[in-house]
């Protein structure tokens, strides 16, 4: 049952390695052809999602396709409000839209906390499925939205560049945020559990709209939430499993992230890494390549690789980029930073 590549274990783990392991947000997806063939073949995002052989099968191609240190398995952040009641659609070129929306008491007295096992066991299975096709080649990344990015989505029912009605809720009805926040955090402390026991190796928690609150609405809104899942998973003694938190744009919040019982922080790109450094002394830290710079050519990706190991030295450190690889980008160019990076 050991892993033949388990530096990415280790290394979160906060052991000394001997290279710094790399894999990609959003590793998993349109940016690999093999990808937009199954998904050709499955009919639709959501369809894909939920046939485990399916998603077992997408997971595993980026490890063959770029060699990276894990797999993360795929799926979506949006699951869990589905299994709390809200069903989502994933429109094409649009992105995921909530038919119904959650933005009172009596629309959150619809919903449920989430039963892990039979409302996202085809996640369960795929994580399981997954681990058995890999075969113990590197470690498998489980993972969930943080609750305030969920709330984002569950309040707005799209997208958003400034998801105003979700922050508009913050300022109006504090009370039902909270209550909708509390209710997503049950459901995601137990889908993580779930996951933990189907076998992922590490977690990582996206906040992808960290950005948006201010310093005092991050640490009223989303910090304590996020605080509460690490707590619960750090406290499980039967398995050590590293959980990583990537806040997008909480450059704000990064000392006090640091002070979560997390293993690993994730920078964006706009986060100095001698600066996170200092501000995060005893975390492992994970980033932050602009997903811009696999448009460059290969030179300008390697040096661009070279200047990260110099900001961010050789341990305590796990490579990646500082947000999910853009669609559109070139797999060679993806490979080339992958490269680079077990090369230095
Ligand atoms: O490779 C991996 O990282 C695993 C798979 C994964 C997906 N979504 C698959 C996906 C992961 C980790 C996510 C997380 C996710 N989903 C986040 C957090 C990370 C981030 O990027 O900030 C968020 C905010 C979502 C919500 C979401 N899902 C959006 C906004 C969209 C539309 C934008 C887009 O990229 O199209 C999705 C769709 C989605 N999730 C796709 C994939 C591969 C594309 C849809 C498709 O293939 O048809």
């Amino acid at each position: 049952m050991t892993l033949q590549n388990d530096l990415l274990l280790r290394t979160a783990r906060g052991e000394l390695t001997e290279r710094v392991p790399v894999w990609m947000m959003r590793q998993a997806g349109r940016v690999l052809p093999q990808y937009r063939a199954v998904r050709e073949r499955a009919g639709s995002f959501i369809t894909l999602a939920k046939t485990p052989e399916l998603a077992a099968e997408v997971t595993i191609q980026p490890v063959d396709a770029f060699d990276v240190d894990a797999a993360i398995i795929f799926s979506d952040i949006l699951v869990v409000p589905e299994a709390m009641g809200l069903p989502y659609e994933m429109i094409e070129s649009r992105g995921p839209v909530f038919p119904s929306t959650v933005r009172n008491q009596a629309d959150l007295s619809r919903l449920r906390v989430a039963d892990a096992e039979s409302d996202l066991g085809y996640v369960l299975d795929a994580i399981k499925l997954t681990k058995k096709e890999l075969n113990n080649r590197v470690p498998l990344i489980g993972f969930a939205g943080a609750p305030f990015t969920i709330f984002c989505y569950m309040t707005e029912g799209k997208g958003s560049k400034t998801f105003s009605v979700a922050k508009k809720l913050l300022y109006t009805d504090p009370n039902f945020a909270h209550a909708l926040l509390q209710q997503i955090t049950d459901s995601t402390i137990a889908y993580l559990q779930a996951q933990i026991r189907a076998g992922v190796d590490l977690v990582q928690i996206f906040d992808s709209w960290a950005g948006i609150l201010s310093p005092e609405q991050y640490r009223t809104f989303s910090l304590p939430y996020i605080k509460q899942i690490c707590d619960v998973i750090a406290g499980t003694p039967d398995r050590d499993v590293p959980v990583t938190v990537f806040a997008k744009g909480a450059f704000f919040a990064r000392h006090e992230i640091g002070q979560l019982s997390c293993d690993v922080v994730g920078l964006d790109w706009n986060m100095d890494p001698k600066e996170s450094r200092a501000l995060i002394p005893d975390r492992v830290l994970q980033g932050n390549l602009d997903p811009c710079v696999l448009y460059a050519d290969f030179a300008q990706i390697r040096a661009e690789v070279k200047q990260m190991f110099s900001d961010f030295g050789h341990q305590h450190y796990i490579a990646n980029l500082g947000h999910g690889i853009y669609p559109d980008t070139d797999p060679d160019k993806a490979r080339c930073f992958v490269d680079a990076v077990k090369e230095m």
